[in-house]
């Protein structure tokens, strides 16, 4: 029986990093689907959930991805709208690598630390990867808060983070370095999760920042998200601080995405999303 890998992705070309994964996961094949939404995956669903017996319908698996979030979120909730009984398979959901991301970043910033009643700050944290830190960070204990360029969509941000986790973030409109340097005064934790090639802030603005203990920057395309961390940092020590870079933490990221998909191929009831994966994540850092 042959393990299906269903790649649902929101964009019109599904993401080729999660095809790779996938199979590197386990997947034995993958039928990778753009332009996937809440209103066009139900037929979809239906062939995955209606082919196989129930106990070989393991070997059946959905992925979400793509960059809309909002988007697939409503695809996921339209996904488990369709299952009844034992007509289900199981279900990863991975917009643009928020959850498995932000999973490695926020299980390497609390390995053998808690953060319980810390200041954390996400710079451009409106994105998928900043908004699923942003809840870790705030379910490991931390006050936290997001900057982003504009104000209206730091609001829209956090109010959906309130409405689908129950937590609160602040939100700082913080359009220029300047603003950013203002916004991590007094912080103890600063993650970066900006677009790809984007820096976020000087090094000196970090250097000379006495409260930060721990900077992460997810950001791997050259230039750096933050000036002065390194691609491969993880845990290093500079001006006091316990750096992480993309791919220092991005190892984790990619153990963790494979671990998930091998997950999703051993029963047919599986949901894997933010909480999940980050005890996945959890249980894996470190070893
Ligand atoms: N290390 C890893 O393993 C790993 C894995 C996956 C992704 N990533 C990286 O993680 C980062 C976040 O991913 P994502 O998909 O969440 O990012 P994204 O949606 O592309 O961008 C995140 C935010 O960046 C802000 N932004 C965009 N252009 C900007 C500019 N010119 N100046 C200042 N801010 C700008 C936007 O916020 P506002 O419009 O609200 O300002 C946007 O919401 C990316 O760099 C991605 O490449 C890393």
């Amino acid at each position: 029986m042959k393990k299906l890998l269903y790649q649902f992705d929101t964009d019109a070309l599904p993401s080729v990093f999660d095809n790779i994964v996938g199979f590197d996961g386990g997947a034995d094949h993958i039928s990778a689907y753009g332009g996937v939404n809440a209103g066009n995956v139900g037929a979809l669903v239906e062939g995955a959930i209606f082919t196989r017996s129930t106990k070989d319908k393991k070997n059946t698996a959905i992925f979400v991805g793509g960059a809309d979030m909002l988007e697939g979120e409503a695809m996921l909730a339209a996904i488990r709208a369709k299952f009844f009984a034992n007509f289900r398979v199981s279900v990863m959901f991975d917009c643009n690598g928020s959850n498995t991301t932000a999973a490695a970043a926020v299980a390497w910033l609390s390995h053998g630390r808690a953060l319980a009643g810390k200041r954390a700050v996400v710079l451009a944290g409106s994105g998928p990867v900043g908004q699923r830190a942003a809840v870790l960070l705030a379910r490991e204990g931390a006050r936290v808060a997001v900057t982003g360029r504009k104000r209206a969509v730091l609001e829209r941000t956090c109010g959906a983070i309130r409405s689908r986790f129950g937590v609160e973030i602040e939100a700082i409109e913080a359009p220029t370095n300047a603003a950013r340097g203002a916004a991590i005064e007094g912080a103890h934790i600063l993650l970066a999760t900006g677009a790809a090639g984007v820096t976020l802030l000087e090094a000196k603005q970090w250097q000379e920042n006495p409260s930060l203990e721990m900077i992460a920057d997810a950001n791997a395309s050259p230039p750096a998200g933050i000036e002065g961390i390194g691609l491969t940092d993880r845990g290093a020590m500079s001006h006091g601080k316990i750096l992480f870079g993309a791919l220092g933490f991005g190892a984790l990221k990619l153990k963790v995405h494979r671990a998930c998909i091998a997950r999703l191929f051993e029963q047919n009831d599986l949901l894997l999303d933010t909480d999940e994966i980050y005890n996945i994540a959890k249980s894996m850092v470190g070893s």
